[in-house]
């Protein structure tokens, strides 16, 4: 299939991102690497966290979304687990795999040490110690064996750029390369040619009618060109399994809108999820028709560490945790 011309334009018309050629250089060296050490070896591409919209070319603000990155690095976590080597593009300072479980905000890294070691050293208190000794190992063995590589971005059009580059370099793989694209995708941008190249001045914003003062910033934004079509029919290689998720707030829309993008884009699975409970519920939409619920039961959600992911390996593998995974319950 052909792209459409807001696709080609997209990429004419955008710069090519600086850390390209680097990224395309280490996903070469890294396809090569685990296709000399072990042929079978699978491998996956995870997008994760939001990606940004700058209102500026040299930016000082942007639009961005919620997404942590959560889903991405914990999905990330399992694949490694599962045996695949994983390529993380994910956003900037979003959640890594490993490190998300003593990252900032709720999990400060700090917490979970004190002084109270030989000499006043520093240690991680007792009742962290068995579970960071299993991130730790996990997280080891994954940088010893070379399973994770972590690559950044910031804005849509970065996204955009390394995810068509990257998904032609995992082209000697066939179907051993897996697309799992949970990153959050700006719908609406600026192009280019309508950006500031300086930071907007207040002094500078349109008259307008609803403001107090009479000024209103107004934004033009365009759509951004859907690329699913394009990366399952050009830029994935064939015979290679894409995962894509839907995320929608209004429930009643969630299944029809999954559903009618595994049509349009004619690949394996979607998995879709409500903005409000994306960490306890998720539906499966595959090519076969089926609708299949994966649910946290409720007592567990509050203690629930892996989160969804863990029932989803699970679900995915062979049903077999029917108490833990509820299925349409
Ligand atoms: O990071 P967390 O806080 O854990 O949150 C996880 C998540 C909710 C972000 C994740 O589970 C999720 O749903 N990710 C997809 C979000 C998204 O972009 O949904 P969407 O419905 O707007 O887009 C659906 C799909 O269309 C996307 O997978 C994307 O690959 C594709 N798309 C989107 C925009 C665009 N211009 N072209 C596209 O092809």
């Amino acid at each position: 299939m052909i792209p459409d011309d807001a696709q080609s334009r997209y990429f004419t018309e955008n710069p090519t991102p600086k850390a390209l050629s680097k990224h395309e250089a280490l996903v070469r060296e890294f396809v090569e690497y685990h296709t000399s050490t072990d042929p079978e070896r699978r491998v996956a591409l995870v997008t994760s966290g939001g990606t940004t919209v700058p209102l500026e070319n040299q930016t000082v603000r942007f639009i961005d979304n919620f997404s942590a990155g959560t889903r991405g690095a914990t999905s990330a976590e399992y694949f490694l687990r599962e045996g695949y080597a994983v390529i993380f593009l994910h956003r900037q300072y979003s959640l890594l795999p490993y490190s998300r479980h003593y990252s900032h905000s709720t999990n400060c890294f700090l917490d979970f040490m004190d002084d109270s070691g030989e000499g006043g050293n520093v240690v991680v208190r007792q009742e962290y110690q068995e579970k960071m000794r299993r991130v730790l190992e996990e997280y080891q063995y994954a940088k010893r064996n070379r399973l994770l590589l972590l690559l950044p971005f910031t804005t849509i059009t970065e996204y955009l750029f390394e995810l068509r580059s990257l998904a032609t370099c995992l082209q000697p793989l066939h179907s051993r390369a897996l697309f799992y694209l949970a990153a959050a995708v700006s719908d609406f941008f600026i192009p280019r040619d309508r950006m500031e190249e300086h930071k907007i001045q207040s002094s500078n914003v349109q008259d307008g009618k609803k403001t107090g003062d009479g000024k209103q910033l107004l934004i033009n934004l365009d759509p951004v060109p859907k690329f699913l079509t394009t990366l399952v029919s050009q830029w994935a290689p064939e015979g290679s399994m894409i995962v894509s998720f839907k995320l929608e707030t209004d429930p009643s829309l969630l299944v029809s809108k999954a559903e009618q993008a595994l049509h349009k884009y004619g690949h394996d699975l979607v998995i879709g999820n409500l903005l409000t409970t994306r960490k306890w519920e998720v539906v499966f939409i595959t090519k076969d028709g089926e609708e299949r619920w994966v649910r946290v039961p409720k007592a567990k959600r509050s203690r629930s560490v892996s989160g969804i992911e863990e029932l989803v390996g699970m679900a995915d593998k062979n049903k077999r945790l029917d108490e833990e995974v509820d299925l349409n319950g």
